[in-house]
């Protein structure tokens, strides 16, 4: 019953997986996706999406890490997939999901899922290159104009020697609007013999419930559910094992997100150092109705100054 932090480009950088599973709950992440085209990268690149390759491909409170790669050939897959193993990644992802045009429009990502076999040629590739103690695994979305790609695409994904497969239950066509379809997991389920981690939409513990149930997976991802509410995978825990578990009040929140903040800042240059935060306000303020006054407050400020004067006003109106 393992839950895993899903991978989010732009979003989802060490220092959140970091934080995320400091809080708990969680058994493995994935990075960001790294985009290969027709070269080695050089190490900076598989630095800069995957810090945690210095510390055993580990967060710092001892979570397995996943690499994620994206790419439509399977050759320069192959060749950067071991690469990043010689620089210390313990599991390799791929990626099939992505729904960006410009990623799409080079042929990766989701675009694949048209082309099953071009699937399997990218998992063959990495893993007849990759030795066989490292896990090599893909993410795919149901299908790309519609879901009835979604059988040929996991069992490409199997036949090609991936060790486990995710499915978000939804076509490029869907988007991220909900619902996500579970139930086409299950019929995935019932014919792989890998594991199946399924995701999308999972916001509370009841839909958490839910999706085991349509999905018949033991094992799920959560993505802008943890965003949204950074214990989730804590209280779904607590759940399963009848433990007491009081979820996190808004001022620990607030106060995890201006430590975020002050951790970060140095990193981004004047005018974007607020960024981030306020992109995480925004999932935020789906669970906690003061990260959206917090956002309303801050989102038009962009020097480290107002911002943090920001922080100090949402903070103190914690203690009242
Ligand atoms: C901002 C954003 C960035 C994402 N980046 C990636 C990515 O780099 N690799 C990937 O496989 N999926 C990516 N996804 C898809 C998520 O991993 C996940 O499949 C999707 O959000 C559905 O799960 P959720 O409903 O729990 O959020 C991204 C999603 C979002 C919203």
């Amino acid at each position: 019953m393992r839950i895993m932090l899903a991978p989010m480009e732009g979003v989802v950088e060490h220092h959140v997986r970091d934080i995320l599973t400091r809080i708990g709950g969680l058994d493995g992440c994935v990075t960001e996706f790294i985009r290969v085209t027709d070269q080695k990268l050089p190490y900076r690149v598989f630095y800069k999406y995957a810090q945690e390759l210095e510390h055993d491909s580990k967060t710092p409170n001892g979570t397995p890490v996943k690499v994620q790669l994206l790419g439509s050939k399977p050759e320069p897959m192959a060749i950067n997939a071991l690469e990043l193993v010689q620089y210390g990644a313990k599991s390799i992802d791929l990626n099939f999901g992505c729904p960006a045009k410009t990623v799409n429009s080079h042929e990766g990502g989701a675009c694949l899922l048209r082309t099953p076999d071009r699937v399997y040629s990218i998992i063959k590739a990495v893993r007849d290159a990759v030795p066989k103690e490292i896990p090599v695994s893909a993410k795919i979305r149901l299908g790309f104009e519609d879901r009835s790609t979604y059988m040929e695409n996991a069992s490409a994904v199997e036949s090609a020697g991936a060790n486990e497969l995710t499915v978000h239950a939804r076509s490029k066509a869907d988007g991220y609007k909900p619902p996500a379809y579970w139930h086409y997991i299950a019929d995935i389920k019932a014919k792989l013999k890998i594991p199946v981690i399924a995701n999308g939409e999972i916001w509370t513990i009841d839909d958490y419930i839910k999706c085991r149930e349509q999905s018949q997976c033991d094992d799920v991802m959560l993505g802008r559910g943890l965003l949204s509410c950074p214990d989730l995978a804590r209280q779904i825990k607590a759940h399963l094992n009848n433990e007491a578990y009081e979820p996190l009040t808004w001022a620990e929140i607030c106060q995890m997100l201006f430590d975020y903040y002050k951790k970060t800042t140095p990193l981004y240059d004047g005018r974007n150092c607020g960024n981030r935060v306020k992109q995480w306000l925004m999932y935020l303020s789906r669970q906690y109705p003061q990260a959206q006054l917090f956002f309303d407050d801050v989102k038009r400020k962009s020097l480290p100054y107002d911002i943090e004067e920001c922080f100090l006003t949402a903070l103190s109106g914690c203690k009242i």
